[in-house]
């Protein structure tokens, strides 16, 4: 791959989306963030580069909300029509790249390992899409900051620049898909994410007589082999969930039996009823399993994002739009359930939505694992997802008003 901007891999789909010009300008900008990777909440020059790119396609209406973030407006033909919002993520990952792209990452220890320089390119490419063939209604652009972090569309939201949006589309990049394939399915499409943190308390003693003790290692070692039922006894088979214990940290010598252990870990799950009932059931499980070895223990949680579950109507409105710009061969079931989070989900809470998986392995090309050191996403899936959400965007606009009229 060469750094010289002309050798711009435009997928034929959407080619007449898109000037020589404004795809050589896309295609610097996704470099350009590639190369200067921030992390979550310092995503200061991304978001100033962000601003100059929207600029230089005549987007001005930009205002800068939740720290890093950006919200740009581009009006519709009718002022008084549903507004629809499109999401970007804009944050890298503390990794070291080994890509070995022309353009690989200059900031030691940062990469986009997870696409967000293509998510926030394709978002300038929809704003730019939508000014050129505008919406009913106005569409809110929104580059949200932190996503690999968790908290970041909570800060969007909490900006209030969102309260009139009657429905918000956005995307991920994906490798197990080539470059014009698009997920737009209804249902699960993202788990849930929280955090838990178990701390059990004992009574120290010397290694050599452990009858003296309340010995925190053994009982944390029994509750971790019990949390192994939550998901195999307690729940429903057909339901996906994972509880993985992350950390387990206790003791400081050979022969010492200490008074604490504590253990770290995450709950995954796909609907709101499994996420409750495994937070609720892990900690019953733990007090039980410690009060059996004679210890006490504490379980905090952490709020983590809710699963992301697209409606059927707003997952009808984003695989029209992929049809519209792709045709219907390029839509593709997700075909696995994906345990992974985003905090997508998070916007969902308040409004209608739908998340898209984005095709992004070039022909020919292999499946890399996301947050992995070799990861990039094919420059031709910033096309396909700008073409797709700027199309979301004008399809949701224009059906919602239509169901506004008629109810
Ligand atoms: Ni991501």
């Amino acid at each position: 791959m060469s750094t010289a901007i002309d050798d711009i891999a435009l997928p034929p789909a959407v080619a007449s989306h898109f000037s020589q010009d404004a795809a050589r300008r896309l295609v610097e900008l996704r470099r350009d963030l590639h190369r200067h990777p921030e992390l979550s909440w310092q995503e200061k020059e991304t978001a100033n580069k962000l601003v100059a790119a929207l600029a230089s396609f005549g987007i001005t209406d930009v205002a800068r909300v939740a720290g890093t973030g950006l919200v740009a407006r581009v009006p519709g033909r009718d002022r008084s029509a549903p507004i629809v919002a499109l999401r970007g993520d804009i944050d890298a990952l503390p990794i070291t790249e080994s890509t070995g792209l022309p353009f690989s990452s200059e900031n030691a220890g940062i990469m986009h390992a997870c696409g967000h320089d293509v998510h926030a390119s394709w978002a300038v490419g929809a704003a730019h899409l939508l000014a050129a063939s505008p919406a009913s209604g106005d569409v809110l652009v929104v580059f949200q900051p932190a996503e690999e972090v968790g908290d970041g569309a909570r800060a969007i939201l909490e900006s209030g620049t969102l309260a009139n949006v009657a429905a918000i589309f956005g995307g991920h990049v994906d490798r197990r898909f080539e470059v014009g394939q698009v997920v737009a399915q209804a249902g699960a499409l993202a788990a849930s994410t929280d955090t838990f943190e178990i701390e059990v308390a004992g009574a120290g003693a010397h290694g050599a007589r452990p009858h003296e003790s309340a010995d925190p290692i053994v009982a944390a070692a029994a509750i971790v082999t019990a949390l192994q039922a939550l998901v195999s006894r307690r729940l429903d088979p057909a339901q996906p969930g994972v509880v993985t214990v992350g950390t387990f940290n206790a003791g400081t010598a050979s022969n010492i039996i200490p008074d604490r252990a504590r253990l770290t870990g995450t709950i995954r799950a796909t609907t709101v009823a499994a996420r409750t009932l495994l937070t609720r059931e892990l900690a019953a499980l733990v007090t039980g399993v410690a009060a059996a070895y004679g210890v006490s223990a504490t379980t905090t949680l952490g709020g983590g994002t809710p699963p992301i579950v697209n409606p059927e109507r707003m997952a009808s409105i984003a695989a029209r739009a992929v049809t519209n710009v792709l045709g219907e061969a390029a839509l593709v079931p997700l075909g696995t359930t994906n345990m992974g989070g985003e905090d997508f989900a998070v916007y969902m809470e308040s409004m209608p939505g739908c998340f898209l998986r984005i095709g992004a392995r070039e022909p020919g090309g292999r499946v890399i694992a996301a947050h992995s050191p070799g990861y990039y996403a094919a420059e031709g899936a910033l096309f396909i997802g700008a073409a797709v959400l700027a199309e979301a965007a004008r399809v949701a606009s224009a059906t919602l008003a239509g169901a506004r009229e008629t109810s």
